[in-house]
């Protein structure tokens, strides 16, 4: 399974923020936004990897992660020119995805995995290649989302983006699996009446074809998009009181490469001293002193 990190977009709620800088690359708490969609495409166990950005922005994003070595991944990079949409990557993706399944995620969506985890993983494996694994969760506000309607088995029966009636609360989060055949179908997708490309479009069209699974995440797992200063805030302090009242990170990159075992003991200690003094190599030294993995 490959994977896309979608990194681009306008960025317009959070200006003058990103009016240089990328969104992907604002703190969130003590890491780049980025780190964290990275720490879920490994945490599902996906190592190759294309990131999207916009011309602006890719070469910094560039700049921060490399070829991925370091993390025991191999990052390539293409730019989208314009952001005409989140189905698009799928598009732009094309000669990266070949014939392997994908899973798609985007750059300002954090999610913070509790006990359903496995549960996940297993989902996202068992129809791998033949049906498309979407994410649910229960917001407050569904309205600015992809709303997702359930029937009394669980089953979804429909999306509707952005609905001005929603028919639940359960939305459809930025986390995406898919079977190579969806860049035949990404490409047969038409604009909206906004301009772009709509994932919602995409996940309908499995959902015809009863070829997609919507995995409801439930209240245990954290979902945060870091997209307005308000959610960009309260990421940040999500972040923030879980790292210190645990004294363990979320999404940090080495320690998940090395527990996932994409780099080795010597890697990770060489990552280590490389590092100038502070806190985070305090971490990783940490990590390399734990005589086993906590989680
Ligand atoms: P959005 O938050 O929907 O859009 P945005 O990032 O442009 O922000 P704003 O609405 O404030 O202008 O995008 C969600 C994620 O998808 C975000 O990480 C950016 C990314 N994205 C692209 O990379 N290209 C696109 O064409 C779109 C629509 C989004």
């Amino acid at each position: 399974m490959k994977g896309i990190l979608l990194a681009g977009g306008r960025g317009t709620r959070l200006y003058p923020l990103t009016k240089s800088t990328s969104k992907q690359l604002l703190p969130v708490y003590d890491k780049p936004m980025i780190y964290y969609p990275l720490s879920t495409l490994m945490l599902f166990g996906i190592r190759e990897i294309l990131v999207i950005s916009t011309p602006h922005d890719l070469p910094h994003i560039k700049h921060l992660l490399g070829s991925g070595a370091q993390f025991g991944l191999s990052l390539s990079y293409a730019i989208q020119e314009q952001p005409e949409g989140i189905a698009q990557a799928l598009v732009i993706g094309a000669n990266f995805i070949g014939t392997d399944n994908v899973c798609l995620i985007l750059g300002d969506n954090i999610f913070y995995m509790g006990e359903q985890y496995h549960q996940f993983l297993s989902a996202v494996h068992r129809d791998e290649g033949s049906k498309a694994t979407i994410f649910a969760y229960h917001v407050s506000n569904p309205q600015r989302f992809g709303v997702i309607e359930f029937n009394e088995h669980l089953e979804a029966i429909s999306i509707e983006e952005k609905p001005q009636n929603p028919k639940s609360n359960f939305v459809s989060v930025g986390l995406y699996f898919y079977p190579s055949d969806v860049v035949a179908k990404a490409r047969t997708l038409k604009k909206s009446a906004r301009g772009e490309y709509e994932i919602t479009d995409l996940n309908n069209l499995y959902l015809q074809e009863q070829r997609l699974n919507v995995v409801p995440m439930r209240r245990g797992n954290a979902w945060l998009d870091a997209g307005t200063p308000d959610s960009l805030m309260d990421s940040s302090i999500f972040v923030q009181i879980i790292e210190k009242r645990q004294g363990l990170k979320i999404a940090c990159l080495e320690e998940i490469a090395y527990y996932q075992g994409f780099i080795s003991r010597e890697q990770l200690q060489h990552l280590t001293q490389e590092l100038s003094a502070g806190a985070y190599k305090d971490y990783l030294q940490k990590v390399l002193d734990d005589a086993h993995e906590i989680y």
